[in-house]
C-alpha cells in the first residue's frame, strides 16, 4: 500500500537558508528593495548580524518585522547596507586621480562626478578638496548617491568621530594634499564638522544600482566597495550603468579589491592604471564627450 510521501527532516542549514530566502522575498515585495543578487554568504552574513543587533533570535521574526513595522525597514537598510567608508581611503588612488585623471578632467568646461554608494560621504569630501586645490572645483559638479536614506543624511552634515581625524590627515598627506585636513574641518568636543562649503557643488540623492537607471551624464564615475557585495551578473548590469552614464572617453573608479576582468561589459574600458583599478570608457577621441 502506498502512503503519503514523506520529506526527510530539514537540515538547520537548509531551513536557515529558506528563512533568508523569505526574508530576501518580504524586502522586496513589501519594500522594493532587491537584494536577490547580492553575494549569498555575505548578505547572509549580514541578516544574522541584524538577528543579533535586534535580538529577534529567528530570521523569520526579522520578516515579520518587516512586513508589520515600517519603521523597521530602515533599521534593515542599515544593517544589510555596511555605510563604512573613510576620508582618503586607499590615499594612492586619491592621489592617481590628482595625477592621472585630472589634468583630463581639467580640459572639460564642467566636469560632472557620479559618486555612488556614498554611504557618510567620507569620500564625497574628499574629492571636494581635492578639486579644489587642483583648482577644479569651481566647474565641478558631484553627484553623491546612496540607497540607504540613513546614510545621505550622515553625508549631508558631514560630522564625524574626531578620533578618525589623525589616520584620515595622513592620507590626505598621502594622497598629495596640499595643506592641512584640519584646515577643512572644525573641532568641537568629540566630533568634526567638515567644512560645508566644500558642499556648495554637491548634490545628495537616493539612487539604487539594482533597480534605478542611468543618473547622469558624467565624465568620472567613482564607485568603490559596493560592487563587491554584488553576484557577478548584478556587477555587470552595474557596470553597464556606469558605461552608459560616462561620456566617451570618460573615467571609472572602482574599489581595490574589485575588478572589471570578469565582466561582459569589461570590452568598453581600457585600464588607465589597473592596480588601482581605475579605468576609460573606450574612444576614438580621447579627452572630448
Ligand atoms: C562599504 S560602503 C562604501 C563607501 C565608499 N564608497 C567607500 O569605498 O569608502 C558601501 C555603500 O554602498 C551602498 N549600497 C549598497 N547597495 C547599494 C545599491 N543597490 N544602490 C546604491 N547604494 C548601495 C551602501 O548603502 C553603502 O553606503
Amino acid at each position: 500500500m502506498n502512503g503519503p510521501a514523506h520529506q526527510a527532516p530539514l537540515a538547520d542549514a537548509d531551513l536557515l537558508d529558506i528563512e533568508v530566502e523569505l526574508f530576501v522575498r518580504a524586502l522586496k515585495l513589501r519594500h522594493g528593495y532587491d537584494f536577490s543578487q547580492y553575494a549569498p554568504a555575505s548578505l547572509k552574513r549580514r541578516i544574522l548580524q541584524l538577528v543579533q543587533s535586534q535580538q529577534t533570535g529567528t530570521v523569520s521574526e526579522l520578516t515579520a518585522r518587516l512586513l508589520h513595522e515600517p519603521a523597521f525597514l530602515a533599521i534593515a537598510l542599515e544593517g544589510l547596507s555596511v555605510p563604512v567608508s573613510e576620508m582618503f581611503r586607499d590615499p594612492d588612488v586619491f592621489r592617481a586621480l590628482r595625477e592621472q585623471v585630472f589634468p583630463v578632467l581639467a580640459s572639460y568646461p564642467q566636469i560632472n562626478i557620479w559618486q555612488a554608494g556614498c554611504a557618510h560621504g567620507q569620500e564625497v569630501y574628499s574629492l571636494a578638496i581635492l578639486l579644489e586645490e587642483a583648482g577644479l572645483y569651481e566647474r565641478a559638479q558631484i553627484y553623491a548617491t546612496d540607497f540607504n536614506e540613513n546614510a545621505l543624511h550622515h553625508a549631508q552634515e558631514g560630522i564625524y568621530p574626531a578620533k578618525e581625524a589623525q589616520l584620515w590627515s595622513r592620507h590626505y598627506l598621502a594622497a598629495g594634499g596640499s595643506q592641512s585636513l584640519a584646515d577643512y574641518y572644525s573641532a568641537r568636543y568629540e566630533l568634526i564638522k567638515l567644512d560645508q562649503r566644500l558642499r556648495r557643488h554637491v548634490i545628495f540623492a537616493n539612487h539604487n544600482l539594482v533597480t534605478d537607471e542611468v543618473f547622469c551624464e558624467a565624465h568620472l564615475v567613482l564607485c568603490r566597495n559596493v560592487l563587491i557585495y554584488f553576484s557577478d551578473p548584478l556587477q555587470d548590469r552595474t557596470l553597464a550603468l556606469f558605461r552608459d552614464s560616462l561620456v566617451r572617453g570618460g573615467f571609472l573608479c572602482l574599489g581595490t579589491r574589485e575588478s572589471l576582468d570578469f565582466a561582459p561589459s569589461a570590452t568598453d574600458f581600457s585600464a588607465v592604471n589597473a592596480a588601482l583599478r581605475i579605468y576609460r570608457l573606450g574612444s576614438r577621441n580621447p579627452g572630448t564627450g
